[in-house]
């Protein structure tokens, strides 16, 4: 296969150039940009910008597009949708798909329960009205959530989260009845180098815990990401998420599953739960559901999800036909394609290649992730584990100025994480690392 890199100007390039200078007098500078480039067109991992430069993405629209950019199935399902009808309400006049689309994910998210969903239209108001539904079906207000979470931007979203620079500073105050506690972050954890068990994952732990922050009698629901995302693609342990479970359900507090950057074949199983073999009483998907178009789901217990008032839940595009039609083929391809075996693959290859060169630069301090979802953590030095921000935003500027945009994650700024659509050709992933290789080189400077 022919390079799929092809650099007709510097990236980024003249036409990039220009539109940024227009955005810089149209668009506040507090909107992130992460880099300079514009595109003109995406498939599948590949994106051709303004100049004609063809690059590899490993980053997905962070994480939306593990179908791949412009799916052959899910543009014809959204095209097909457009002849018939872009918006209605549904909670004015109902269409079939947000109905099969609700079925299908009620069958399709972890456990055999009786399920509801309906849908919103952003990660964050899945989990908004995630909180919503717990705390009106427990009759309890406190939230608890933890260190290195990402929850979104609305003002719950953001209370949730834990970054506070960008994501909360100057934003106060914020929701309040939310309590933080750790995540267990077994690379960073204070107690030591473990054996593979989690020092948290005792209900002792978890006692002592809560005893100093809320009474779990007034708790409604723990929200938790099975691998945190932003926060820099963290897996939980396993024994950890048991003792978590088995605390919740003796304390009559919900689970919250937030797998809007974990689900849809991301880390190897159609959802991160399943390494756990958790079942939560709610979970809520985004991103990659909906292959590009704004969607996001909020599936639980049907007992939990008919409690309250009619009227009380909703929105006026919530569930969008053509997003409902895209998402149908999403799922249609996750199944066809078997995209979260294709996710361990993926996975894999990743993650060989960054333990090679591991055991060539020290900087890079850890490499973590479930299947597909997988990352490298950079430190100046192995034995402080002091972050290395700068080289890693040096390795991503370097990666774009070669044609391979990466993007970077993590409460200190030093993740690498790689979100390739799992949809990607071998070549092109291969590409892609050793283009990768040689930022981290050219980054490192050796
Ligand atoms: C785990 C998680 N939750 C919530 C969100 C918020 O989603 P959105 O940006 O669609 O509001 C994100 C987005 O990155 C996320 O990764």
């Amino acid at each position: 296969m022919a390079r799929i890199i092809d650099l007709k100007t510097p990236v980024p390039g003249p036409a990039s150039l220009a539109l940024l200078a227009r955005r810089q007098k149209a668009v506040p500078k507090t909107v992130s940009q992460v880099t300079p480039l514009a595109v003109a067109t995406a498939e599948n991992a590949v994106l051709t910008d303004l100049d004609g430069n063809r690059l590899i993405d490993f980053g997905s629209g962070i994480g939306v597009l593990n179908a791949g950019h412009r799916n052959a199935k899910v543009v014809q399902a959204v095209k097909d949708q457009l002849d018939r009808f872009t918006h209605l309400c549904f909670q004015i006049s109902m269409y079939g798909p947000y109905v099969e689309l609700a079925e299908r994910i009620n069958a399709i998210t972890p456990g055999s329960h009786d399920k509801r969903t309906f849908f919103a239209n952003s990660g964050a108001e899945a989990v908004d009205n995630a909180v919503k539904v717990a705390r009106r079906a427990t009759g309890r207000q406190a939230i608890v959530c933890f260190e290195h979470a990402f929850h979104g931007r609305t003002y719950l979203g953001m209370s949730l989260t834990s970054k506070a620079v960008p994501y909360k500073a100057g934003f106060g105050p914020f929701v309040p009845e939310i309590y933080r506690i750790p995540f267990p972050y077994c690379y960073r954890c204070d107690r030591g180098p473990t054996d593979g068990t989690c020092c948290m994952a005792e209900r002792s732990y978890f006692d002592r815990l809560f005893a100093s922050h809320v009474e779990p009698a007034s708790v409604a629901a723990i929200i938790i990401e099975p691998q945190v995302g932003e926060g820099g693609f963290i897996p939980a342990p396993k024994d950890f998420m048991r003792a978590l479970a088995a605390f919740a359900k003796d304390h009559g507090i919900l689970l919250i599953a937030d797998e809007i950057q974990t689900g849809f074949g991301r880390t190897g199983k159609l959802f991160a739960c399943e390494h756990y073999n958790l079942v939560p009483d709610i979970i809520v998907t985004a991103k990659s559901l909906a292959g590009g178009l704004p969607l996001a789901a909020i599936t639980g217990r049907a007992e939990l999800m008919e409690v309250g008032h009619v009227g009380g839940l909703g929105g006026t595009y919530g569930g969008n036909p053509l997003a409902c039609a895209a998402a149908l083929a999403v799922l249609d391809v996750m199944e066809e394609d078997h995209l979260a075996a294709r996710g361990v693959v993926v996975g894999d290859r990743i993650r060989a290649r960054f333990l090679e060169w591991q055991r060539r630069y020290p900087e890079i301090g850890d490499v973590r992730g479930l299947g597909g979802m997988v990352a490298m953590e950079l430190v100046k030095d192995p034995a402080t584990k002091e972050p290395a921000k700068e080289l890693t935003g040096k390795i991503a500027a370097e990666a774009l100025k070669r044609g391979l945009l990466l993007l970077t994650a993590g409460t200190f700024g030093n993740v690498i994480r790689v979100l390739v659509p799992l949809t990607v050709e071998d070549a092109v992933l291969e590409e892609g690392l050793g283009v990768m290789e040689e930022a981290l080189r050219a980054a490192v400077g050796r």
